[in-house]
């Protein structure tokens, strides 16, 4: 038997325990966003780095940051002639909330139909476990490793990794690799394994809107104060015309556009918008003009209110001219727009949209850059070559519409091409209640990272 098919054999032998040891790691409540979940996340953080020691990484640390911990691990013992890639991963989870709407609790992982039910089942720990434990079972066949791995798993890649820059910027010769691996990007869909060649950034801003000094009786005030929640939405209104093309001035400005050939690609992929309609149970999809559905998720900027509060939403009527209105707003963004720029561009335009009695600011929350990575790449086709292997199908190119802010860090900083290799399906209800992870995408991802190690391993060595 080849070495691969050895640890092939060794990830099938360890099945049982991959898959209690995923619902440990899923027992965690690592929510970054949530100061009291902080101690959760350090825990999951150790709890990590005791895993990665016992997987046979020789060199483990949890690294403290002004944030949650980064956990780092490398193994470099194959040499300077072997090829060296660096794995990155998030520990970190979204928030549970509305937690009413959880089938089962969201940190008591469920087994149901080959699915596991958690938050971070899919996004990202499920992802993680697997590339964990095919370099398990390729320690077990060997002993070593046929190549230098360095692992970096983050603890606020759902926060838009506001600690990792300094982190990586100072490492940059120590995480010095010649590709990046990533797993936390859906597949194409169900059996159809896929590469992701691009991601939106995001631009997350707050906006505050506030009128009178207080909460008023809108009989007394009604009419002559102006009310914080009609001018939020006079202003949120404006953000995009009636067509669904985002208002502000200059927003599209940067927007490279889609050469003929890349939009003649993803119109061949056989996208399908019934299969999405269903998935979401909507009678007709909504997007901007002229774009076919791929290109509006992948590969148009959005803009997006996330959430709004204000005034009275509780039982029965209660009439109230409320004081203070808030909203959430994301823009995704593509090649060639920058977050800071959209920030300054939406923020000057709000002010052109504030009616008089009231004061509104804009906070700019996080960000990401978009990015595209380099196609053909050795490291590329090694991960295709391993997707094609274990899913006995041809593996696709696409562009995905979320964000992941480091791909385009360690672009920046590392200079290395980065692989994104994912497991995840787009329905399994990553950031929304009952989040899930396919235990059979889960296997597979095993085999795939097995095969993508060794196979990179090969060809370079
Ligand atoms: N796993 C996602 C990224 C993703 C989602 C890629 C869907 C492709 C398709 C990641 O964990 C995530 O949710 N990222 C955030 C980043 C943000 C907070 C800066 C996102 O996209 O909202
Ligand atoms: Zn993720």
């Amino acid at each position: 038997m080849s070495t691969i098919d050895t640890a092939i054999t060794a990830s099938r032998e360890l099945y049982d325990q991959s898959l209690s040891g995923l619902v440990e790691f899923l027992s965690i409540g690592s929510v970054s966003t949530d100061p009291s979940c902080a101690a959760d996340v350090a825990r999951c953080a150790d709890w990590l780095a005791h895993a990665l020691r016992g997987a046979g990484l020789p060199h483990v640390d949890v690294v403290t940051t002004n944030g949650h911990p980064i956990v780092y691990a490398e193994d470099c013992s194959a040499g300077p002639s072997a090829p060296t890639v660096l794995f990155y991963g998030h520990y970190d989870v979204q928030p549970v909330d509305p937690l009413n709407l959880w089938t089962d609790a969201p940190f008591n992982p469920i087994v149901k139909n080959d699915t596991i039910y958690a938050r971070g089942a899919t996004d990202d720990k499920g992802q993680v476990w697997a590339h964990v434990k095919a370099l398990e079972a390729m320690y077990r066949t060997g002993g070593r490793l046929p190549l230098n791995v360095k692992v970096l798993i983050e603890g606020e890649e759902e926060i838009g990794s506001p600690n990792l820059a300094p982190f990586v910027e100072a490492r940059r010769e120590a995480l010095r690799c010649d590709a990046v691996v990533i797993s936390d990007t859906p597949m194409f869909a169900p059996g159809s394994p896929s590469l992701v060649y691009g991601l939106r950034g995001l631009a997350y801003v707050q906006i505050d809107v506030t009128g009178p000094n207080r909460d008023l009786h809108s009989g007394s005030y009604g009419g002559a104060v102006n009310n914080p929640i009609n001018a939020l939405a006079h202003i949120i209104a404006a953000l995009k015309d009636s067509s669904g093309r985002i208002a502000i001035p200059g927003f599209y400005d940067d927007v490279i556009p889609l050469s003929q050939e890349e939009r003649d690609e993803l119109a061949a992929l056989g996208y399908s918008d019934e299969t999405l309609k269903a998935d979401v149970n909507v009678d007709e999809l909504f997007g901007e003009p002229g774009f076919i559905t791929p290109e509006r998720l992948w590969a148009r900027p959005t803009l997006d209110v996330n959430g709004i509060l204000g005034g009275f939403t509780g039982e029965g009527a209660k009439t109230v001219l409320p004081s203070k209105a808030m909203a959430k707003v994301s823009m995704r963004l593509v090649p060639g727009q920058s977050t800071a720029k959209v920030v300054q561009q939406l923020t000057n335009y709000v002010k052109t949209l504030v009616q008089p009695g009231i004061s509104v600011t804009v906070t700019d929350l996080h960000g990401a850059n978009p990015v595209l990575v380099p196609r053909d790449t050795p490291a590329m086709r090694a991960a295709a070559s391993a997707l094609e292997t274990t899913f006995g199908t041809a593996c696709r190119y696409t562009r995905e519409g979320g964000s992941i802010p480091v791909v385009e860090l360690f672009d920046r900083v590392l200079g290395s091409p980065t692989v994104l290799m994912g497991f995840g399906l787009n329905n399994e209800n990553a950031h929304s209640p009952d989040e899930h992870f396919s235990l059979e995408n889960f296997r597979k991802g095993i085999e795939a990272a097995v095969r993508f190690y060794a196979g990179y391993a090969a060809e370079r060595s």
